[in-house]
């Protein structure tokens, strides 16, 4: 199926000065960004510490080739390129032959690139109902989810990562549906929760699908489980006095991130060093609507 031809979208990072007061980098010193994204937030670390390295690691392969070679050439010697899944840190530094760091970056979920170029992110462009960040990495794709997992699954996975209210009306429906024809497209996926749903579409309000592609894009892609084992190496690769700053899009993203930092604090292992979430300033929200979901929160590895 062609993909609507559009404009190339530049990911416009969140939150970028709370990032560097967080970080706080320093000269002499190694940083990890585990989600390079556009590059917005490793270019920023790079400018505002000019003895620092960066190490930029992203999932999505078309991210590090469209925006981190052209970046590598303006910072030869102090930015590294590695592609990977942050759930496989230890052994990705492992390859690097990097044994710690002293600050990780973690920007959590999608970039605007993804949802505007690559298939099955958006519901507001007819795309095969793909939703893998990483296709060489992945087989399921989020089509091979609606059509084959049984009703259950799919009310367990709408309701779990899409906290949709009407998860059952939509996973019955979705299973008659396909009996008839196989759901492959986004529009179609999205026509059919709106068929689904009491109401329809309500003009202003969000689209009635936008939780359901959430569901689907978190479970197609592992993105808590991932997020779940990349903490505790993130942390354990920090060097004591070292940073971690994760930024979330979503309340089940910012749960887990909130619940591992309280632990690592209760263990005396790290301090808190936003005791109340960082939220972006309306001045930015202005200028990037999605920036008003993002939550940061940073610590500082004790020992
Ligand atoms: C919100 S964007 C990051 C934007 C970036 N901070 C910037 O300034 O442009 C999230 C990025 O994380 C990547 N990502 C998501 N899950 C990942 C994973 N498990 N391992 C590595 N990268 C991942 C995505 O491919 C995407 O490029």
């Amino acid at each position: 199926m062609q993909e609507t031809p559009i404009t190339p979208m530049l990911h416009k990072s969140v939150l970028v000065e709370e990032v560097l007061q967080y970080l706080d980098p320093r000269p002499g010193k190694v940083y990890l960004d585990v989600t390079f994204g556009s590059g917005g937030h490793t270019r920023a670390i790079l400018e505002k510490e000019p003895e620092c390295t960066v190490v930029a690691l992203d999932w999505d392969k078309k991210s590090l080739d469209t925006y981190g070679l052209p970046l590598q050439e303006e910072f030869p010697a102090r930015l590294r390129l590695v592609w990977g899944n942050f759930a496989l840190l230890y052994k990705i530094l492992k390859e690097q032959k990097i044994t710690s760091v002293d600050g990780i970056l973690a920007d959590f979920g999608t970039s605007q690139m993804q949802i505007f170029e690559r298939p099955g992110f958006s519901l507001y462009r007819d795309t095969e109902l793909d939703m893998r960040m990483s296709p060489p990495h992945q087989k399921t794709t989020a089509a091979d989810i609606v059509n084959n997992a049984t009703q259950e699954e799919l009310y367990e996975i709408f309701k779990e990562f899409g906290e949709e209210r009407f998860a059952g009306r939509i996973a019955r429906v979705i299973v008659e549906e396909r009996t008839v024809k196989k759901i492959v497209t986004t529009k179609g996926l999205a026509r059919l929760v709106e068929r689904a749903l009491p109401g329809g579409v309500k003009r202003g309000a969000i689209h009635p699908a936008t939780r359901i592609f959430q569901a689907l894009r978190i479970f197609v892609n592992k993105e808590l489980a991932n997020i779940e084992a990349f903490l505790p190496i993130a942390f354990k690769v920090l060097n004591p006095d070292g940073r971690l700053v994760c930024i979330s899009f979503h309340s089940l993203e910012d749960r887990v991130v909130k619940q591992f930092f309280v632990q690592c604090k209760q263990e005396g292992r790290a301090e808190i060093l936003t005791p109340r979430v960082v939220m972006a300033q309306e001045e930015e929200t202005k200028t990037n609507p999605s920036a008003r979901s993002a939550r940061l929160r940073a610590l500082r590895k004790l020992l």
